[in-house]
C-alpha cells in the first residue's frame, strides 16, 4: 500500500494561482514560498485521456497526505449509505440525507451479488443510475466493493458462490470444520472475485473517465475473520509452513527475542498467526486492487473493523479472539503495506465513541506510510465534534455511517433518529467547511492544520503551531473566567454532554482560521511574549477560496478568549506581538 510521491507539472502553477492564499503578508509570503507544487502525474498506467480531468490520486509529501481530485487537494466530507441502500429505489432517501448534511460525497456499497447474479453475466444498472444521480446531485462517490467478504463474511457474495463451498472453500479451523468465513487461499474465488471487481473498474472508467464522478474505491468489507485466527486448510497448511517474505519482513519485523527470518512460527512467535491472515487476506485483496487499477486507475483503500486501539510504545497483544483476526487492525498495518502495495491506505472504521479512544485510533492510522481517512464513524451525534479533530488532523476525509433516511437505526452504534435530527450535528459543520474544503485540503497537505475536540474529561486542551500555541476550554461563558462564577458548578447551557471542537489552519506566521463550536480558543507566542489580537475577522471563505468578512469581533467578543458559539463559527485571526 503506497501513497504516490507528489510532482511538479506545469498544468498545477494555474490551480496553485486559484487556491493562492487571500492574503498575502511578508512573513506569510515565506511560509508560501516553501510551500511546494501539489499536482502529480498518475503513477500507474492509464493516464488521464486527452480532454479528461486528471485521475484522482493519494499523494504523499513529507509523510503526508492529500487525495486529489481533479488535479487538487479535496476534502471528502462524506456520508455513508446504509447497507441494503444499493438500489435505485432506495436511492432517493440517500440523496434526502446527503444534502441536508452539506456533505461532498457518498459512500456506498456495489454487491457482487447485484453485479454477477448469474456467472459471467453483469448488470450495471445500479451503477449507472447511480452516477448519474450522483452526477445530478454534484456529490463525487466512493464505492464499497462488497465482495468475498463483508464484516468479513460471504453475504454478499453471489448465490452460485455462496453455497458451492466444493468450488468456494471457506477457512478450516484444526479439525477440519468450517468456517463461516470464505478462505483467503480459494483459488477460483479469487478468479472470480477479480473477474467481477475487473468487470466493475473497467465499466466505471467506459461511463465516468471524463468526469471523475468516482473517485475512490474501497476494495472488500471489514475483512478478517472472527473466532478463527487463520485458515488450517492444506492449502494455508502448506503457505504457513513456508517462509514469511522479504517484503513482510522489512515492514513488520520480528518481535524482540525471534529469528529476523525464517518461517512464520520462528519469526513471529505468538503473533505468527494472526500476521499469516493478515498477509493471505491483504495478497488476496493485492490481487484484485491490481487487476482493478490495470481497467482504470482509482485510489483503492481497505477499511478496519477495530481492535481495541494500543498504548503509545506499547506492542500490540496477540489475538485472544478479541478482534477479526487478519483484518488490517492498527498493529498490522505493514503487513497490508508490504502484500498490497496497489491498496492506498488502511481507513479506521469507528464506532468506538469514547474520546480517549478516538484519539488513539487516528494516532494509529495516520503515519507517514499510511494516509489518514475515517472511512466510517458512528451518525451520533456524539461523534460530530471529532470532525474538527480529524480534519484538523489532516485527513483525507471522514465519512460518518448511515447518512441516509432509509427507516433503519444502527442504534446503539450510531444515532436512534432517521430523520433530520441524526444529520444536523454533522450538517452543521459540514456547511461550515464546505465552501471551503479545497482550501482546507490544501493547508492540511502543507501541514498548516491541527485539531481538537472535547475530551469526555471536559479539559482544556493545547495545540502546538510554529511559533504560537492555542489553548482550548470547554464549558466557558462567553464572557469573563471561571474564577468569576459565584457558582463554580454552572456551566454555558447546552453543554451538558461533550460537543465542542475547533480546527486550526495557521495560514501565516501570526495569522490563524479557527473553525468551530461550543470552544474557547486563547492564543499566545510559545515563547514567553505579549501579544494582542490584530484583527479577529469572522466570515467564511467562498468557493474561490475567497475571504468574506462578516465582521470584526473586539471588546467583549475577545476580552476573555475567541469564544465560538453553540453554531459553528469561522474566524480569521491575526496576532502579532509588541514589546514589554
Ligand atoms: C461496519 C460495516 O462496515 C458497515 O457496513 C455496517 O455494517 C456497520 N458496521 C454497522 O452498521
Amino acid at each position: 500500500m503506497q501513497a504516490r510521491s507528489a510532482e511538479t507539472t506545469d498544468t498545477n502553477n494555474k490551480q496553485q494561482e486559484t487556491m493562492r492564499l487571500p492574503s498575502r503578508r511578508r512573513g506569510m509570503r515565506r511560509l508560501a514560498l516553501v510551500v511546494p507544487m501539489l499536482l502529480v502525474q498518475p503513477a500507474q498506467a492509464v493516464p488521464a485521456g486527452a480532454g479528461e480531468p486528471a485521475l484522482p490520486r493519494v499523494v504523499e509529501r513529507e509523510g503526508r497526505h492529500a487525495l486529489l481530485v481533479d488535479g487538487a487537494p479535496f476534502l471528502v466530507l462524506g456520508g455513508q449509505a446504509h447497507n441494503s441502500s444499493n438500489y435505485p429505489a432506495a436511492l432517493p432517501k440517500v440523496w434526502a440525507a446527503l444534502e441536508d448534511a452539506h456533505a461532498n460525497t457518498l459512500a456506498i456499497p456495489v454487491a457482487w451479488e447485484q453485479l454477477e447474479p448469474s456467472e459471467g453475466r453483469f448488470d450495471f444498472s445500479y451503477v449507472d443510475t447511480l452516477v448519474a444521480q450522483a452526477r445530478e446531485h454534484g456529490k463525487r462517490l466512493v464505492l464499497l466493493w462488497f465482495g468475498t467478504w463483508k464484516n468479513t463474511g460471504p453475504a454478499y457474495t453471489p448465490e452460485w458462490v455462496k453455497f458451492d463451498n466444493g468450488r468456494f472453500p471457506r477457512m478450516r479451523d484444526k479439525d477440519g470444520q468450517a468456517s463461516y468465513c470464505l478462505s483467503p487461499f480459494g483459488e477460483a474465488t479469487l478468479a472470480a472475485d477479480k473477474a467481477a471487481f475487473v468487470a466493475l473498474m473497467r465499466h466505471i472508467r467506459k461511463i465516468d473517465a471524463g468526469k471523475r464522478t468516482v473517485i475512490m474505491v474501497q476494495v472488500e468489507n471489514e475483512v478478517g475473520t472472527y473466532g478463527l485466527v487463520r485458515d488450517y486448510g492444506a492449502r494455508a497448511e502448506a503457505a504457513f509452513r513456508q517462509r514469511v517474505p522479504a517484503a513482510v519482513l522489512a515492514r513488520q519485523p520480528a518481535p524482540a527475542g525471534h529469528p529476523a527470518q525464517g518461517s512464520w512460527g520462528e519469526v513471529y512467535g505468538g503473533y505468527a498467526e494472526q500476521y499469516f491472515h493478515s498477509w493471505a487476506i491483504a495478497s488476496y485483496i493485492e490481487e484484485i486492487a491490481k487487476a482493478g487499477r490495470a481497467e482504470y486507475d482509482l485510489p483503492m483503500f481497505v477499511n478496519n473493523a477495530l481492535r481495541e486501539p494500543g498504548q503509545p510504545g506499547q506492542a500490540a497483544t496477540a489475538w485472544r479472539g478479541d478482534f477479526a483476526s487478519g483484518g488490517p487492525t492498527w498493529d498490522v498495518i505493514g503487513i497490508y503495506k508490504a502484500a498490497a502495495p496497489h491498496i492506498d491506505f488502511a481507513a479506521p472504521d469507528i464506532y468506538m465513541p469514547e474520546s480517549g479512544k478516538v484519539s488513539a485510533v487516528l494516532a494509529g492510522f495516520q503515519r507517514p506510510d499510511n494516509a489518514l481517512m475515517v472511512a466510517e464513524m458512528g451518525n451520533a451525534a456524539g461523534y460530530a465534534r471529532y470532525v474538527y479533530q480529524i480534519v484538523g488532523k489532516g485527513a483525507l476525509g471522514v465519512v460518518p455511517f448511515g447518512i441516509d433516511y432509509a427507516s433503519y437505526s444502527n442504534y446503539p452504534l450510531g444515532s436512534r433518529y432517521t430523520d433530520r435530527r441524526m444529520v444536523e450535528p454533522f450538517a452543521q459543520v459540514y456547511a461550515t467547511f464546505a465552501p471551503m474544503s479545497r482550501l482546507w485540503a490544501r493547508w492540511a497537505f502543507e501541514g498548516r492544520t491541527h485539531g481538537v475536540a472535547e475530551g469526555d474529561d471536559r479539559m482544556p486542551q493545547t495545540v502546538a503551531m510554529d511559533g504560537w500555541k492555542a489553548t482550548v476550554s470547554f464549558r466557558e461563558f462567553q464572557f469573563g473566567e471561571r474564577r468569576y462564577l459565584r457558582d463554580k458548578s454552572e456551566y454555558a447551557e447546552g453543554t451538558e454532554l461533550p460537543g465542542g471542537g475547533v480546527a486550526i489552519a495557521q495560514i501565516g506566521p501570526g495569522e490563524f482560521v479557527l473553525v468551530g463550536q461550543r470552544a474557547r480558543v486563547k492564543l499566545a507566542p510559545s515563547a514567553d511574549a505579549p501579544a494582542m489580537y490584530a484583527r479577529v475577522e469572522e466570515g467564511r471563505f467562498d468557493a474561490a477560496g475567497k475571504w468574506v468578512m462578516e465582521r470584526n469581533w473586539n471588546g467583549d467578543q475577545t476580552d476573555y478568549g475567541l469564544n465560538l458559539p453553540a453554531a459553528p463559527t469561522v474566524l480569521k485571526v491575526r496576532m502579532r506581538t509588541y514589546e514589554h
